[in-house]
């Protein structure tokens, strides 16, 4: 037994677990799939899932990884620039440039990584980010840090608000380097950038572009290549970072695609490509399936654009308000807390999962059930998770 921390740190500690705040974690004891076995729940339908394009559990996807295991073991045993670099590294990396549109990318542990090595390496004192105020934690944080160890200047504009970014643009006129920092999908409203204003604005006032596509990759785009293939814009975005956490087999991993002196630079400099271990070998064989199956599978894109269509309708024609938009992503606003949660415990009585936010993920007031449509999903799943939030909607009062 750990005995107590005897200074604040345990009255903290304490406090926090009196307030009951914090999530129960639902355990599964099945892989990622249009359903999955919760234990003490059963056979669920997951509505809850980046697992968009159903790569999770796909049998190429985890024979690969198997065969990756076999070949290169384990691990890297090593940061990269050591001895931590393997040949499916350079595969990998090649297929996601290609992928997103890119002349080359750098992979790292996570997406979290890449926005923090980009950041911190890229900007410095003279600099400035622009960044968009509905971005991901992640590059809240690696802007954070980019200020402190950089010194970098950091502004932040109206989330989509075009004229409030040209105003930071203008604002920030002295800085040697401009980036504007923008998720491609934002992952709690599953709404998308505007990307063709934010590269017309930046190159009217020379900043530099970097899409976070962590909910895009795989995702938008006729066939999966992002948000740069949804706005016409492939091969026109300066940087892109994105995960192999989601539509991409969704083991780990992230990675930064750019140009080549620009990875080049990251791979030298980035802090966490120095000083942190490599993607596993496992994970990287199973992402370059991923990356495979996804360029020879366009039709799994287009059921993922179809059922999450028919999915958003089929709840506002049961009489809910789910966020308009595009993406696989459809928030249904309930506004407490405490309603989503109990909306998302009695789904899940009636066999679906469906994660219900509230504050302080989202702002207060603004709490909800976000449900994540994949290509997994057959036309039998979506309408058993429709009659059972009409069900759970009816006896909540919602609809
Ligand atoms: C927009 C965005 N960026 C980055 C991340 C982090 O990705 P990773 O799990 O690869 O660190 C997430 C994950 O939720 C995300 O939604």
């Amino acid at each position: 037994m750990t005995a107590p921390f005897t200074t604040r740190l345990q009255s903290e500690l304490d406090e926090f677990k009196r307030a009951g705040v914090y999530k129960r974690l639902n355990y599964l004891d099945a892989p990622q799939g249009a359903r999955t076995v919760m234990e003490g729940r059963g056979d669920v339908v997951i509505l809850s899932s980046n697992n968009y394009l159903g790569l999770c559990n796909d049998p190429v996807v985890v024979a690969a990884g198997k065969a990756g295991l076999d070949r290169f073991g384990a691990g890297t045993g090593s940061v990269r620039f050591i001895c931590g670099t393997f040949t499916v590294h350079r595969e990998l990396e090649l297929a996601l440039a290609e992928l997103v549109g890119t002349e080359a990318s750098l992979t790292s542990v996570s997406c979290w990584n890449a926005n923090e090595g980009l950041c911190a390496t890229i900007l410095g004192e003279n600099d400035a980010v622009i960044s968009d105020q509905l971005n991901h934690a992640s590059i809240i944080d690696a802007v954070r840090i980019a200020r402190q160890i950089g010194k970098c200047r950091s502004l932040v504009y109206r989330h989509s608000d075009m004229a409030d970014l040209k105003e930071k643009l203008v604002a920030a006129r002295g800085a040697r380097t401009r980036l504007i920092f923008t998720d491609g999908v934002f992952s709690m409203e599953g709404d998308v950038a505007k990307l063709a204003d934010i590269c017309e604005l930046a190159r009217r006032y020379d900043a530099v572009v970097a899409v976070d596509d962590s909910h895009a990759t795989g995702v938008m785009g006729k066939t999966g290549r992002g948000t740069a293939e949804s706005a016409g814009l492939l091969g026109q975005v300066d940087i892109i970072t994105s995960t192999l956490g989601k539509a991409l087999g969704g083991a780990a991993g992230g990675f930064t695609a750019s140009s080549a002196a620009l990875c080049d630079y990251l791979t030298q400099r980035s802090r966490p490509q120095l000083f942190s271990n490599a993607l596993p070998p496992t994970v990287a064989a199973s992402a370059l399936a991923a990356v495979q199956v996804l360029r020879a599978q366009p039709e799994r894109v287009t059921r993922l654009h179809e059922s999450a269509r028919w999915f958003r309708s089929a709840l506002q024609e049961a009489g809910f308000k789910p966020l308009e938009g595009e993406t696989p992503i459809i928030p249904v606003i309930l506004g407490e807390t405490a309603l989503a949660i109990k909306m998302s415990d009695a789904l899940l009585d009636e066999g679906v999962f469906v994660t219900g936010f509230g504050y302080p993920v989202v702002p207060q007031g603004h709490a909800r059930v976000r449900c994540q449509v994949s290509a997994a999903h057959t036309a039998e799943h979506l309408e058993l998770a429709v009659r059972a939030f009409k069900k759970v909607g009816k006896k909540l009062g919602v609809i």
